[in-house]
């Protein structure tokens, strides 16, 4: 299995394995609405040649008191194919998705999204870093990993999605 950055080729393919893990539209149609705003990342998983998971991120602003302009993504949507679930596809595309997020200068990942899940990969709840989601979510639900030490420290505001999650939700 190989994760790569995402290719224009690969739009449809994404598009179908959001739609199979998610079981409807909403999340494929969210990607194709977002991969034209600047500062998106997107991968994917290949295993013999066929696009089996894909991760995205989107940037997302914090209204209320954080250091100028921090750079942070938010992970959404994560999919693998039903049938290849539960085989470290998932884990594959975080561990390696987070690090290029880095290269990339971002400082931390917002995630909402499975509780039990998104911590093994170091995940916290935002909460602990002052952080709240515009959304009315369980405390536990809305997690943030920091990819650079101390960037969220004196960090205290809701963290605020792109438009387009509105209208995808
Ligand atoms: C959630 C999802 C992306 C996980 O992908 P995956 O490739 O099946 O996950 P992995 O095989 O990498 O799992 C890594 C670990 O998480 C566990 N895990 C997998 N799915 C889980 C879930 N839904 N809840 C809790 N733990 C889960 C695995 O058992 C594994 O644990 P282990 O390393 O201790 O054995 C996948 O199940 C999926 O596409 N689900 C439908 C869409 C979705 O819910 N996306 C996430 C939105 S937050």
């Amino acid at each position: 299995m190989d994760i790569r950055a995402e290719r224009a080729e690969d739009i449809s393919a994404v598009h179908k394995v959001n739609m199979a893990a998610f079981e409807r539209e909403n999340e494929a149609d969210l990607v194709d609405r977002l991969r034209s705003v600047a500062s998106t990342v997107s991968f994917v998983a290949v295993e013999f040649e066929q696009i089996v998971g894909h991760i995205f991120y989107s940037p997302v602003e914090i209204e209320g008191e954080c250091a100028d302009n921090l750079f942070i993504l938010g992970l959404a949507p994560l999919a693998v194919l039903p049938e290849h679930q539960r085989q470290g596809i998932g884990a594959s595309l975080i561990q390696h998705s987070v690090e290029e997020c880095a290269r990339l200068g971002c400082k931390a990942v917002v995630v909402l999204g499975h509780p039990e899940y998104y911590p093994k990969f170091g995940f916290v709840p935002a909460k602990e870093k002052g952080l709240r989601c515009e959304y009315a979510v369980p405390d536990e639900a809305f997690m943030v990993l920091e990819l650079a030490r101390g960037a969220l420290k004196g960090c205290s505001g809701t963290v605020k999605y792109r438009s387009e999650f509105r209208e995808f939700e």
